[in-house]
């Protein structure tokens, strides 16, 4: 990875798929964003890692003008997609860019929104930097965590432990929690407001659908091991589950939950 950064080209087909989240609570969040940072007052909302449109899609639909930039190709081309089937025009525009370097001028933004971002970018304090730059003095930086879609984290971790003792360990590229990110902003004068344990949900996910998103890689942690490593790892795990439940038809119940961060002077 020698951009410094990992680009979701690989992962655009299933990527909507394997990042879902319960309708009402998303909205309700959404919502709880416009009543703090009503679209008249904060109009232009910058998405760096914009992807396929998840956030953005409804930003514009609640009266944001949206842009949004992505390194990732085939994402974008998702986004375009997405965009061109909608039944009225949106404002959201977008560019391929790194958000380490915005094509944008000082302070053109009222508002910017980062949803799960800062795990993918090696030199994440530049891109914090970066964001603070483009955006209004005054603006918030608001970081929203979406939950863990389609996953199953105790399959996840077995995964990794499965990875580092036959000797690939998986690779983080970026910072590893929110917490740290805003420990950052903190050391740069800005104070932070988590608004968390108000979206919460439960979903049942099958541990066939959970195995199937590993093994086709639709997570950024299997990217980096390789095949041999990855394709024995995956048979491993598939047979530890069916030893420990029977079948992989067994449902496993993942409480889940959408949080808030809002970052200001
Ligand atoms: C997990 S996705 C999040 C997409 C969207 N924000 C969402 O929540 O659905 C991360 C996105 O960040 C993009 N990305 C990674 N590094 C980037 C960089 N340096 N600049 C801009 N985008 C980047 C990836 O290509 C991917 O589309």
């Amino acid at each position: 990875m020698s951009t410094g950064y990992l680009s979701f080209d690989e992962m655009a087909g299933q990527y909507d798929e394997t990042r879902n989240y319960d309708e009402g609570c998303f909205s309700s969040a959404l919502d709880y964003l416009v009543s703090r940072f009503p679209p008249d007052r904060f109009p232009s909302v910058l998405e760096p890692g914009i992807g396929t449109g998840r956030i953005a899609i409804p930003l514009a639909e609640r009266g944001y003008q949206v842009t949004g930039v992505d390194v990732s190709k085939k994402m974008l081309a998702v986004l375009d997609r997405q965009i061109k089937q909608m039944s009225q025009p949106l404002p959201i525009s977008f560019y391929q860019a790194d958000v380490q370097v915005l094509p944008f001028l000082d302070e053109s933004f009222s508002l910017a929104m980062v949803v799960h971002l800062f795990y993918f970018i090696r030199d994440w304090q530049r891109a914090v930097r970066e964001i603070i730059r483009v955006v209004r003095k005054d603006s918030p930086l608001v970081m929203m965590h979406t939950g863990t879609g389609a996953e199953i984290p105790s399959l996840n971790q077995r995964y990794k432990e499965l990875c580092a003792e036959a000797g690939s360990p998986t690779q983080e590229v970026g910072v590893n929690s929110n917490t740290v990110v805003v420990d950052y902003l903190s050391s740069l004068g800005y104070r932070a407001e988590w608004v968390k344990d108000r979206w919460q949900w439960s979903t049942r996910i099958s541990l066939d659908r959970a195995v199937s998103f590993i093994e086709s890689r639709s997570y950024s942690f299997t990217r980096f091991v390789p095949d041999n490593v990855h394709l024995s790892v995956v048979k491993k795990l598939a047979k530890e589950l069916r030893q420990k439940f029977g079948s992989l038809e067994a449902e496993i119940e993942v409480p889940n939950q959408i949080y808030l961060v809002m970052i200001q002077k």
